[in-house]
């Protein structure tokens, strides 16, 4: 039985929606962390923690997701990605059940249909070989964790392309976005939702079910059209949005082309309905106006 559920990066994009959602699920005890109170990549100090809480579940939204800064600050970037996940393992395998958070961009994104968990990676980023290391690591040391891998995920909390565009669009004419480059925005709120339903779905089936997962709205764009909902919703008149190559908007850390995730995984697994990106846009930029 699930009862002290540990939230770990509960100040960032993902742990912040976690914690809106906290007084809706009264039969659990969240105990919220993040790099101040739990620094996770000091063992000793993780290992105390979760024997002290009892911890029985813990939700790792902990990560370093600075994806072009990662290119240079390597060592730093696997100290969180893939270190901290080995510690998390190593010490909380036995007492507690684990969902960690990843990313799509274990993949190249050569693919032109919507990636299963099945499919082979091939990160292309420091940040994504990084987590991809700490997908490996876990299933290894505690393969009967669960891995929900995401997307270009923003929410009302912490930076994220909505909220730089937001701001960008209010200051300039005209924004250049790169169109050639396809996947699916996730509002974090909706990801917290689903690992939160998944928690509980697992308490009433008194079943765990381990494995990876993939989790992202539904429906798919680019970053172009992306842009462009985003301003429209926020009804932003004065600022035109202009198409662009990934060739013409170099950046230090390579990204998948295409990165579109397949969810029938885990919509079957966990009896999950999933929102429409468009829907869930609305939503993030109605609590943001
Ligand atoms: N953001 C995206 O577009 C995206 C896309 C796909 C997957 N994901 C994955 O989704 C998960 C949640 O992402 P997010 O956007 O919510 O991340 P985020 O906003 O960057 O939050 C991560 C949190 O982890 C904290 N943290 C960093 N190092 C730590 C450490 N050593 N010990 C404890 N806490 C530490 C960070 O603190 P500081 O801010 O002080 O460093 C931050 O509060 C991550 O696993 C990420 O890889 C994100």
């Amino acid at each position: 039985m699930i009862k002290n559920i540990l939230i770990t990066g509960a100040k960032g994009q993902l742990g912040s929606e976690l914690g809106r959602l906290y007084a809706q699920y009264p039969e659990f005890n969240f105990i919220p962390t993040d790099i101040d109170e739990l620094d996770l990549t000091d063992k000793t100090a993780v290992s105390a923690f979760v024997s002290d809480n009892q911890i029985d579940c813990i939700v790792n939204c902990a990560a370093y997701t600075a994806v072009d800064r990662a290119e240079d600050e390597i060592e730093w970037c696997y100290k969180i990605n893939r270190d901290a996940v080995r510690n998390l393992a190593e010490v909380a395998c036995e007492k507690a059940v684990i969902i960690h958070i990843s990313t799509d961009y274990v993949f190249d994104g050569k693919a032109t249909t919507p990636y299963k968990e099945t499919d082979q990676t091939h990160p292309q980023s420091v940040y994504g070989k990084s987590k991809r290391e700490g997908e490996e690591i876990l299933q290894l040391v505690c393969p009967q964790s669960i891995i929900i891998r995401t997307a270009w995920l923003y929410s009302a909390f912490g930076n994220n392309f909505v909220k730089t565009m937001l701001r960008l669009a209010k200051e300039r004419p005209e924004l250049n976005v790169v169109y050639d480059q396809k996947g699916t925005p996730t509002y974090a709120a909706d990801l917290a939702q689903a690992i939160l339903s998944m928690i509980v779905f697992t308490e009433k089936t008194n079943r765990w079910y381990p494995g990876v997962y993939h989790y992202s709205n539904e429906g798919q764009t680019s970053w172009f059209h992306f842009t462009e909902k985003i301003l429209q919703f926020a009804e932003i008149n004065g600022c035109q949005v202009n198409p662009i190559t990934t060739g013409q908007y170099p950046t230090k850390a390579a990204r998948p082309v295409y990165s579109v995730l397949d969810k029938t995984k885990i919509k079957k697994t966990f009896q999950l309905i999933v929102p429409e990106w468009e829907d869930s846009l609305k939503k993030c930029i109605l609590k943001l106006s």
